[in-house]
């Protein structure tokens, strides 16, 4: 357990003792919990077509559960018991700016493993029930309190229900078991057995993260592949000299597919753009410019800074210093690596780092580009 401002602790120490590993129990992270939405905008979310919410209920008596996916009739709170359920809005971080600021304290982990900010309102004991989830996660305590009990990671292994699409396991064996106060938060690693009960009325804040599948990275290719038609291949049987009248499978066919398999798997650079690309996306699927800047307001004392919401990452790619923001890619030349690195990292930067001046003789068209396309705000 760890107590005291989450600002304070060694990441890089933490990161190597429990990411991905165990779980664990920050006790007093936040000052100021996390506090930028009152039940009745929650509430207000959950009305919406666009977003994606649950409505998990328990029946006090039967202890039975069931689940209701939105958008929900404002008529249906009224209907509500007044325990044993929570409503959950997924990707708050899409609609609600002020959600972004709750990232700065999670910047030792790269955009591109952030998925989404989820934002529960239990009643008293209302919760999801015991399950596991295949991705990371740090569960903030906003208002009130919950009683969360955790298990080790891969303590799944005593069966599972399945109800109403939900996965429920069967019994665990509690490693942590704590009441979260306003501004404990609790990290959960994939595969970890995890439930919370609130204690009266609370709003607790998930900051969840995704990683790739090897099906997603062959969707990649597939669709370069399409791109590219010319570059693909037909398999050839110039070795047939004699009849095959049973019909029997040829191993070259095989052979012939694993080669072209090690083929496109020998491109290092294109597998990493591909998955750099795909990363960058946050998951609106496209960035929702919110304040579209123009190149010719800069001023030589000018500070850009990337927009808080936006997906990004860079590696090198062609020599260059390739920085990908939801989908697109802005190739630097390599002098302007570290300007780059602190661009990608969401801090201010001064335009004379990227050679400003007023006639934009030197300055870089990639930069010119990310301005103009909205991807970052003008502080002065
Ligand atoms: C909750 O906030 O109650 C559910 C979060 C989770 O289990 O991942
Ligand atoms: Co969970």
């Amino acid at each position: 357990m760890f107590n005291g401002s989450l600002k304070d602790i060694n990441k890089s120490q933490w990161l190597e003792e429990y990411w991905q590993k165990a779980p664990c129990l920050f006790k007093n992270a936040f000052d100021d919990p996390p506090d930028f939405l009152s039940p009745d905008e929650l509430a207000g979310f959950a009305l919406q077509d666009e977003v994606e919410s649950r409505l998990i209920i328990q029946n006090s008596q039967t202890s039975q559960w069931t689940i209701e996916h939105g958008p929900l009739e404002q008529s249906r709170f009224s209907s509500l018991t007044e325990s044993h359920w929570t409503l959950l809005i997924q990707s708050i971080d899409s609609w609600l700016p002020e959600s972004h600021e709750l990232l700065n304290y999670f910047r030792f982990i790269p955009r591109w493993r952030f998925d989404d900010i989820m934002v529960s309102f239990a009643t008293d004991l209302g919760g999801v029930g015991p399950h596991a989830d295949n991705y990371d996660v740090f569960l903030i305590q906003g208002i009130g309190e919950r009683r969360w009990r955790v298990g080790a990671k891969g303590d799944t292994s005593k069966g599972t229900t399945v109800i109403d699409g939900m996965s429920h396991l069967q019994d665990f064996t509690p490693i942590i078991d704590v009441v979260m106060q306003p501004g404990d938060m609790l990290y959960i690693p994939p595969d970890t057995p995890h439930w919370g009960i609130s204690k009266g009325e609370s709003i607790g804040y998930s900051v969840g993260y995704r990683s790739i599948q090897t099906h997603q990275l062959l969707s990649l290719l597939t669709e370069k592949l399409a791109e590219t038609p010319h570059h693909q291949q037909f398999f050839a049987d110039l070795y047939r000299k004699k009849e095959n009248k049973s019909n029997f499978f040829e191993d070259q066919l095989v052979q012939w597919a694993q080669q072209q398999l090690i083929d496109l798997s020998s491109q290092p650079e294109l597998l990493a753009d591909l998955m750099s690309k795909q990363l960058s996306l946050s998951k609106l699927g496209e960035y929702q410019s919110t304040n579209i800047t123009d190149i010719q307001q800069l001023k030589e004392d000018s500070q850009i800074q990337l927009q808080q919401g936006v997906g990004v990452n860079w590696l090198i790619f062609d020599q260059k210093v390739r920085l990908n923001v939801e989908g697109e890619s802005f190739d630097f030349d390599p002098k302007y690596l570290e300007t780059v690195k602190l661009l990608a990292s969401f801090s201010p930067v001064s335009v004379k780092l990227f050679n400003f001046s007023p006639d934009l003789i030197d300055f870089p068209s990639a930069l010119t580009n990310l301005v103009n396309r909205g991807y970052v705000n003008t502080i002065k």
